[in-house]
């Protein structure tokens, strides 16, 4: 049997990239000798397995066919006459398609090499249509290498556009788009898996709710950059660009949705957009099973990001009705979280990408004097059960008054 180091390993070696994990052919050998030498297989018909030691995945050179649709839809061929040449003929990008031995000598039969150079992700067969979900990986690896100036090859681009088409999207389980969605949301220029999907007409399939939102206008006092798409991308570009967690990306991302339900006729203003948005917030977060922690604060975000911007002009009693729908004395975190997506959205309009927010300190203080509010005078006072709550709740809202004219003092 002959064992090659292949795929991202030898991509982002060539990039001179960190590698983390490795991916490793095995050509010429059979199932039984690989459990043999010890190798676990990962599950129960498909030809990879697990180095007993490393824990890394050593795959038998296969062909695919494709019998059905989705991930279960696939059947494998894999057997010790299967070339490496046919393996890596039926791999997604030709900078994916490299394989290398003990040596470091590079099998390169699809010009992975040339189109490094040429910073092109390019399909290296017909075989890529195989497996719909590609078309979210080239859209992933293109945010992931947008900063090193890789494309999309205009052919692969147009193989995107026939598979989204075509209705294989639809198939793709919730967790392996999650999957994809997740980890591109997390690359250096997220933007971009976003307007690569909708480039080629992923976006319309997937989340048609944020692809509806190009072409949608807003006033131009608050958004010079006007189109409610274009507004969309450039939150999401200011959470990269701010380190912000997979949560506040996510928001960002959803967090206009209702901007899309707008009857023209009351363009460029979205009246109660964050309550109408929220619906389709909730289809989007379901159709990918997002996280739970994801899915909250997509919501919340929805629902009440103008309240962050206003957040200086709030009546003390919405400052506690907005305190309170984030349970800040449980959840202190999803509150900071909150925060940051408004301010990536305040800052995600063109030519305002440097403004201050001071309604982030304002929002924290506010938070720190309701949590100051001490329980136990009030226990003492004898309060119990609901009387207890208003009590707190009265107690709260004197705070945040004083704390409002504190601060406008
Ligand atoms: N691959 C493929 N089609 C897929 C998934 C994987 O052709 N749908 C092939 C590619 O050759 C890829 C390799 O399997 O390089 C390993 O896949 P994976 O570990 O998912 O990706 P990497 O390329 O290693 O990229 P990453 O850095 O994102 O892990």
């Amino acid at each position: 049997m002959r064992i090659y180091k292949v795929g991202g390993a030898v991509r982002d070696r060539l990039l001179g990239k960190p590698v983390t994990d490795i991916d490793w052919v095995v050509v010429g050998a059979t199932t039984e000798e690989m459990l043999a030498k010890g190798f676990r297989p990962v599950g129960a018909d498909f030809p990879v397995f697990l180095h007993p030691k490393s824990g890394e995945e050593y795959a038998l050179a296969r062909t695919e066919r494709k019998s059905g649709r989705g991930y279960g839809g696939f059947t494998f061929h894999a057997s010790p006459e299967v070339t490496l040449e046919e393996d890596l003929i039926r791999r997604d990008l030709t900078i994916n398609a490299m394989a290398e031995d003990d040596q470091q000598n590079l099998t390169d039969p699809y010009h992975g090499q040339r189109d490094l150079e040429a910073r092109l992700l390019r399909h290296v067969s017909p075989a890529f249509a195989e497996d719909p979900l590609r078309v979210l990986r080239v859209a992933r690896f293109a945010a992931r290498y947008a900063g090193l100036g890789f494309t999309v090859a205009p052919e692969t681009l147009e193989l995107m556009r026939q598979l989204s088409e075509s209705g294989e999207l639809e198939a793709l389980t919730a967790e392996r788009s999650w999957k994809e969605i997740s980890r591109a949301l997390m690359e250096d220029q997220p933007q971009v898996f976003i307007e690569v999907l909708r480039e080629c007409g992923a976006l319309k399939v997937l989340m048609p709710e944020v692809d509806a939102l190009f072409g949608v206008p807003q006033p131009e006092a608050h958004h010079p950059e006007i189109d409610t798409g274009v507004h969309t991308l450039s939150v999401l570009e200011q959470a990269a660009r701010h380190k912000q967690p997979l949560t506040v990306r996510w928001a960002c991302l959803l967090h206009d949705l209702g901007k899309g339900l707008t009857p023209e006729a009351e363009w460029p203003r979205h009246i109660a957009h964050e309550h109408k948005g929220l619906k389709l917030i909730k289809a989007v977060n379901e159709r990918f099973k997002a996280p739970k922690d994801c899915q909250e604060l997509a919501l919340l975000v929805g629902e009440y990001h103008t309240h962050g911007h206003r957040a200086l002009e709030l009546k003390p009693s919405t400052l506690l009705e907005l305190l309170q729908s984030f349970d800040i004395y449980r959840r202190p975190q999803r509150f900071e979280e909150f925060i940051a997506a408004c301010e990536m959205d305040a800052r995600g309009r063109k030519g305002l990408e440097q403004r201050s927010y001071p309604q982030a300190d304002y929002l924290r203080g506010a938070a720190n004097a309701a949590r100051a509010v001490a329980v136990q005078p009030l226990l003492d006072k004898g309060f119990k059960g609901p009387e207890l709550g208003e009590a707190i709740k009265r107690e709260r809202l004197k705070a945040l008054k004083a704390y409002k004219d504190a601060a406008s003092a």
